[in-house]
């Protein structure tokens, strides 16, 4: 915890203490690591599309494909063999089912309900997390319910629990409230209760920054369109916050979520920290799209490896007190963790 950490003994000084002795090895070195990156560790988020057979790559985000339903239990295979946990679903809804108040939200047939189902039957084991918010569903892609240009926040609140209740019903174990309205942590578990849904389970994005980091995901399921030069700086929070970030922490812990996020990743460790340390609750980190598409360009130039990259930027997100990690990288990162050994 900061400030009560004990202070160290006296050190000898150099040259009897030489901190380079650890590092001599390789097998000193890793002896002595303090975190390290498991597969056990990360979440795949994945981009659903309509169809049968569709496999779209997203350009701003290399290695990553939008798929139809049927192709994902071959995926959700593939974690399960890596050993990943869990599956993030995101759908990219179709033009036509959007509206201005987001209703395709509760259709219990809209495409990420369908994906739900049919990851859940054909493979029950694998976690399913679902977003809850209303942006993959409006023809202004704001994540809440608009009205003469102002987002609703209470009016909000029921549909999000309608949402809720309709993933859990299509086999999601997880719903992940990402829509950043005041009180929803709650109502949503209310919801889900009363509609005998006690074991599903709500995972807060309890610290998400209104980012410039979104961008590639919002190409990816086609929500920057609809969104146009609108921001939702109303709701997610600002950059410039700390304090705060432990505020919205503490009312959904008290609003009963079973876990927190950070997000961005990487830009906001001290956030990840200050939550970790404080609440002592499962944290999670999400790598955003954006944070992934940096390294993946910089390394298709050939300024960096994109590897070793993504490799630390994982790890350095565990340092900070990340209990898991939803990144796109999950199945290379875990691929390369296998082949370590
Ligand atoms: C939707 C949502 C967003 C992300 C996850 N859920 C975008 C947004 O809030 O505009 C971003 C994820 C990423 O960038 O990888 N509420």
């Amino acid at each position: 915890m900061s400030g009560s950490a004990p202070s160290l003994p006296p050190l000898p000084p150099f040259p009897r203490t030489r901190l380079r002795r650890l590092r001599q090895y390789g097998w000193s070195r890793r002896l002595v690591a303090e975190h390290r990156l498991h597969a056990s560790d990360l979440v795949l988020p994945l981009f659903v599309l309509e169809g049968n057979g569709q496999r779209e790559p997203v350009p701003s985000m290399p290695g990553v494909e939008r798929l139809s339903v049927d192709l994902l239990p071959a995926v959700a295979e593939r974690c399960l063999a890596l050993g990943i946990p869990a599956l993030a679903l995101f759908p990219v809804t179709p033009r036509e089912r959007k509206s201005e108040g987001g209703e395709e939200a509760w259709n219990p047939d809209n495409l990420v309900c369908r994906a739900m189902r049919a990851l859940k039957t054909r493979l029950p084991e694998i976690g399913l997390i679902g977003d809850v918010a209303l942006d993959p569903y409006t023809t202004h892609g704001q994540d809440g319910i608009l009205r003469d240009g102002v987002i609703l926040n209470d009016e909000t609140l029921t549909a999000l629990a309608r949402q809720a209740v309709c993933l859990a019903e299509a086999g999601c174990d997880v719903v992940a409230p990402s829509d950043m309205m005041d009180g929803r942590i709650g109502v949503v578990r209310s919801a889900l209760d009363e509609a005998g849904f006690a074991g599903t389970l709500v995972l807060s994005y309890a610290a998400k920054y209104a980012s410039a980091f979104y961008g590639p995901f919002r190409d990816a399921v086609g929500s920057a369109a609809a969104l146009g030069a609108a921001d939702k700086k109303t709701y997610q929070m600002d950059p410039a916050n700390s304090a705060e970030a432990v505020r919205e922490a503490a009312l959904d812990i008290a609003e009963a979520a079973d876990m927190l996020m950070v997000k961005p990743g990487l830009p906001y460790l001290d956030i990840i920290r200050i939550l970790k340390d404080r609440f002592g609750m499962p944290t999670f980190a999400y790598h955003v799209s954006g944070e992934y598409a940096m390294i993946k360009a910089a390394a298709e130039r050939g300024w960096l490896d994109g590897a070793a990259c993504m490799d630390e930027a994982l790890l350095a997100l565990k340092r900070a007190g990340a209990d898991a990690i939803l990144t796109y990288a999950a199945l290379e990162v875990a691929e390369r963790l296998r082949e370590r050994g």
